[in-house]
């Protein structure tokens, strides 16, 4: 038995980490840039401390991101030498048969280590370590949609516990904490700013209840696009016995890693940039938990030890996994596994288009003002430097009037006027009837989600295409 760090990064007297795609450990040399005139921040210009890319030493251990997104750090070694990840698309998995005389009460210690897909397949395991290395994890957790991560996280709750929270949110986990768990008794706190949530984290703190459990934000949030000190937050969690969980689906670890800022467990739509070719629905979960035992079946799986600790975070998650019967299906575990293969390209890609389409926007006539981190206009710009390494490629923006808003959805053509984000195809959203349609109207306009509002999630297509659809639709 070994350590995760030990399986993946090897041991001084170990070669665990040897097998396909594991040819000399590699530093990033990615020189990615933003492009001309870009001031985005690219992997090259990140300090040693900003995530990935860097060519410090990080806790990505010696390989670079790139790599770490194509081959992983584990060592799965395919019996046939399968590239690809197989697809274990079955539902149930055969023990190995006992021999006739065998006395021995042995049914379980002949199981091959997966049992029953629900529980555990060897393609959802495969994408469960992609996402653990890219976050800095020691666990990952796949389930069948973004709302089923969440929902396994807080389903962890207990009536009277309390959840501090960013007030922007995407509508969907809005509909969660408050249509759902409020009135299962789980308190909500909102605010809308790093110093708000910190107060609010004092305040349950201080409170004769002291039962505050999780500190839950989006960073940068969806669709208002305000960003959160992680770090700072982090830390008042912690003095307050709380655990951090960071909604990372706009930025992705390729820009942003919230463990390494002290977080304690990352939450993932897949169906985003992760998936990436707005085909799969998928949700993750990543999660610190240092000390987890692993080690390498026969087939060359890595796997861990038996999770029977049921204080331990990991073990719980698991546990709804299994119990809530959410986990994600092979076929969908494949496809994440093929996305995030090409996940920096993507997103390095789609930053450099958004960051040119926000520079328009903000200089266009109808467009009254463009939320978007890349800008230095953005009231968290310099906070997003400190903390990410990119912007990523979603961007909100208000249109000067209502009335270009129906013009401007029916006109574009290759932009698609669809809810969702971070794929291949740029997609245009309208908040207000689409994604938060169920955010009660009165905090939908304490945040500011009106009906000017627009949501632009920038593909890969060509930039010149998007910006001259963007101008005949807004002509
Ligand atoms: C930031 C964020 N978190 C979570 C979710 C929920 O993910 P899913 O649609 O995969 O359930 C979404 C969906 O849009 C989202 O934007």
């Amino acid at each position: 038995m070994t350590t995760r760090d030990e399986a993946r990064y090897g041991s001084p007297d170990s070669d665990a980490s040897a097998g396909p795609g594991s040819d000399a450990p590699t530093r990033s040399d990615s020189d990615a840039s933003a492009g001309p005139g870009s001031d985005a921040p690219t992997r090259s210009d990140s300090d040693a401390s900003a995530g990935p890319g860097s060519d410090a030493p990080t806790s990505l251990g010696s390989r670079g991101f790139e790599t770490l997104c194509v081959h992983g750090n584990n060592a799965l070694r395919d019996a046939y030498g399968a590239i690809a990840t197989p697809i274990y698309q079955t539902a149930t998995f055969a023990h190995h048969q006992l021999p006739v005389n065998d006395s021995t009460d042995a049914s379980l210690a002949r199981s091959t280590g997966f049992d029953y897909s629900r529980g555990e397949n060897p393609t959802r395991e495969q994408l469960e370590w992609r996402i653990a290395d890219l976050e800095g994890a020691d666990i990952g957790v796949a389930l069948s949609s973004g709302m089923a991560a969440i929902s396994a996280l807080f389903a962890l709750l207990k009536p009277g516990d309390q959840v501090v929270a960013s007030g922007d949110l995407y509508g969907g986990t809005n509909r969660l904490f408050n249509q759902l768990l409020a009135r299962n008794g789980v308190q909500f706190y909102y605010a809308t700013s790093t110093e708000g949530i910190i107060q609010a984290i004092e305040r349950a703190r201080a409170s004769a209840a002291d039962r505050l459990r999780f500190v839950f934000v989006e960073t940068p949030t969806n669709p208002m696009m305000q960003v959160f000190d992680i770090a700072a937050l982090s830390d008042a969690a912690h003095a307050a016995g709380a655990l951090l969980a960071v909604d990372n689906t706009f930025l992705t670890p390729c820009f942003q890693r919230p463990l390494s800022l002290g977080a304690d467990i990352v939450v993932h739509s897949g169906s985003k940039y992760l998936g990436g070719h707005n085909d799969t629905i998928a949700g993750l979960l990543a999660i610190r938990a240092p000390g987890i035992e692993v080690s390498l079946d026969e087939n060359g799986y890595l796997r861990r030890s038996s999770l029977n600790d049921s204080e331990r975070l990991p073990e719980q998650l698991r546990f709804m996994q299994l119990s809530t019967g959410a986990a994600l299906a092979p076929f969908d575990s494949f496809l994440l596994l093929r996305g995030i293969k090409t996940l920096p390209l993507r997103m390095e890609r789609a930053q450099q288009s958004a960051l040119r389409i926000a520079r328009f926007l903000e200089s266009h006539p109808r467009v009254r003002s463009v939320l978007y981190t890349g800008l230095p206009s953005h009231p968290d710009h310099a906070l997003s430097l400190r903390q990410a390494s990119g912007f990523g490629a979603t961007l909100s923006f208000y249109l000067a009037d209502k009335s270009s808003v129906s013009p401007l959805f029916e006109r574009i053509r290759i932009i698609q006027f669809a809810e969702s984000l971070g794929g291949t195809e740029s997609l245009l959203t309208y908040p207000l009837t689409q994604t938060h349609a169920d955010v009660p109207p009165e905090q939908r306009d304490a945040l500011g989600i009106s009906e000017c509002l627009v949501r632009l999630s920038v593909g890969v297509e060509s930039c010149d295409d998007l910006l001259a659809d963007l101008e005949q639709a807004l002509a």
